[in-house]
């Protein structure tokens, strides 16, 4: 099984023009956009994740301007952006229909959201222990993130249409289980 280093190259491959990046937090994502992009906006509303997202932004050799925000009042234009990126965040937003509802603002007509994250498994078992996991303990321990949602549905009823959705497991230690299913894919403004 591939590591995360592998989803997050793949959720960004072939990006191109100005990018918005919602909840960057330590900017672990920032090394792996192509040098086709051409300027990266990464909104990021904790202030010690900001100052590493900082850190991390120095080294890289895409530019990227991190900025304080938060996903229900993105500080950036309407339709200005060529591309957004969701990556491990909407599960963590307070209101995932907000945060999409504004990434589909500040995107220019057809332009196209990435998207990496943990979801609600398909499997009805599963999905009742994660939803007894976000009833319990998960959410604290996790900070804030929740493991049963179904982003995917959310990411439709925003106004996008999904071109692609890989779904696949990854629990790097079992810790984590609670967010073992995920979807990568590209979703386009409709
Ligand atoms: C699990 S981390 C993921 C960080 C990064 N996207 C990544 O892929 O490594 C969740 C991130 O969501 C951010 N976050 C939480 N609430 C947010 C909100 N309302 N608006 C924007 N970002 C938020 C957190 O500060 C944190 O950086």
């Amino acid at each position: 099984m591939a590591g995360q280093r592998e989803f997050r190259r793949e959720a960004l491959d072939g990006l191109t023009g100005r990018v918005v990046e919602l909840g960057a937090g330590n900017g672990l994502n920032f090394e792996h956009y192509p040098t086709t992009v051409t300027e990266i906006i990464a909104v990021e509303p904790e202030p010690f994740l900001r100052e590493r997202a900082i850190e991390a932004a120095s080294g890289v050799s895409v530019p990227v301007r991190v900025v304080d925000g938060a996903a229900d009042a993105l500080p950036v234009e309407d339709s200005s952006c060529d591309a957004a990126v969701a990556s491990l965040v909407l599960c963590t937003v307070p209101d995932q229909d907000a945060a999409l509802t504004e990434l589909r603002r500040v995107l220019r007509p057809e332009g196209e959201l990435r998207f990496y994250e943990h979801v609600v498994s398909q499997r009805p078992r599963f999905a009742r222990f994660q939803h007894v996991a976000d009833a319990t303990l998960w959410p604290f321990f996790a900070g804030g993130c929740h493991a049963a949602r179904d982003t995917l549905r959310a990411i439709e009823r925003a106004g996008f249409i999904v071109e692609t959705c890989r779904r696949f497991d990854f629990r790097p230690t079992p810790m984590v289980a609670p967010a073992t299913p995920r979807i990568l894919g590209v979703a386009r403004r409709a």
